[in-house]
């Protein structure tokens, strides 16, 4: 990394690299990933260990983390600005989340939303990783002195609990830790399920319920074709009485630019389809180059997880600053 790029304030986060990702974590999180690589130092990362809080298929994780990371290329992260990096390639980020679990208290674990939710999802398998997953995002943010953390909402929770044991490690040690602030995008921060516009759009529901970034035009379009409307027949945002026409809205607005309200005002006396005909058109536009950066990403493997590797050893640097300040705090013995 150049050293203009080590002055700026430092932004961190995360994706599990799980499946194909879907244009919620596109509009929630990547495309604002994007748009901050030239103003801060950026570290983004592919949290692999995140994912084994539920049973993965070993050859699935590998494939799919290759694909996520061709897809970080794709959408236009670059590698010469941002570290992109997996998680499990840096160590540190285990060792911190060790220390940092003995700064968080059970009950604070227990209030988390994403664990009550994962744990009724997958009732036969509720293990302490589960429990302790936000303990491991601390640990994430807290190694890089991340000063800014762009997430969708549904990550909120976890970023306050961030910044909890971020101030209860700071009270005891003084100043270790930057206290990060999150950053959820105005519009956009929560795309909603195209079956089910109640419940946000997620890759472990249902193939139909959501777009992911590899769908090709023709399921593109089916599938929003489908999505869930109401009888109502008048195009206007209201997230809670019309939630589907909401959702639409959101993902053309934040696709083409516009605001909400210049999208209502071009569909003026016109009706569904044609709001569902400019939405898939517009993820298609957005899409389809970054599919065909992808298609050619995906077939240098070698040149992939060498990127992969220069990230690493990028952020192993930075990460061993903040655990050997750590160390040296809570009286471990360095090493002679
Ligand atoms: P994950 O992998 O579920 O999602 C990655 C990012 O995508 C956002 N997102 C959404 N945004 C809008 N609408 C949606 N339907 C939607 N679904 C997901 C998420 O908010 C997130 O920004 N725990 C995190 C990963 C993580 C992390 C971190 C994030 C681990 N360590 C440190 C930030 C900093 C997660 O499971 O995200």
């Amino acid at each position: 990394m150049q050293e203009a790029q080590q002055q700026k304030p430092v932004i961190f986060s995360g994706i599990q690299p799980t499946g194909v990702p879907h244009l919620g974590n596109y509009i929630g999180a990547w495309r604002n990933w994007k748009l901050l690589e030239d103003d801060y130092r950026c570290l983004y990362c592919l949290v692999d260990l995140h994912s084994l809080t539920i049973r993965q298929d070993p050859a699935e994780l590998r494939r799919s983390t290759m694909q996520a990371y061709a897809l970080l290329l794709a959408v236009g992260l670059d590698p010469t600005k941002s570290l992109l990096f997996v998680q499990s390639h840096v160590p540190a980020h285990a060792e911190l989340a060790w220390i940092l679990s003995c700064y968080t208290y059970m009950g604070e674990l227990s209030r988390m939303v994403q664990f009550k939710e994962k744990s009724a999802k997958h009732d036969e398998n509720i293990n302490a990783g589960l429990f302790t997953y936000p303990v491991l995002q601390a640990a994430d943010i807290l190694l890089y002195q991340a000063a800014l953390v762009p997430v969708g909402a549904d990550q909120k929770q976890h970023l306050e609990l961030t910044r909890d044991v971020a101030e209860r490690f700071n009270k005891v040690y003084g100043d270790v830790f930057v206290i990060p602030e999150h950053r959820i995008p105005k519009v956009g921060a929560r795309i909603m399920s195209l079956s089910d516009p109640t419940s946000k759009m997620s890759k472990s529901d249902p193939e139909e319920t959501y777009i992911s970034l590899l769908d090709r035009p023709d399921v593109i379009r089916r599938k929003i074709k489908r999505a869930v409307t109401d009888s109502e027949g008048e195009i206007r945002y209201d997230e809670e009485n019309k939630p589907g026409v909401s959702n639409l809205l959101s993902i053309l607005a934040v696709l083409t630019g516009r605001s909400i309200e210049a999208c209502v005002d071009s569909l003026a006396g016109q009706g569904y389809g044609a709001l569902k005909e400019a939405t898939a058109e517009a993820v298609i536009t957005t899409l389809s180059p970054v599919q065909a950066q992808f298609d050619a990403l995906i077939q240098d493997k070698e040149r992939l997880m060498q990127l992969m590797d220069e990230g690493a050893q990028g952020a192993a640097r930075l990460a061993a600053r903040t655990l050997a300040k750590v160390y040296k705090k809570i009286g471990l013995l360095p090493r002679g």
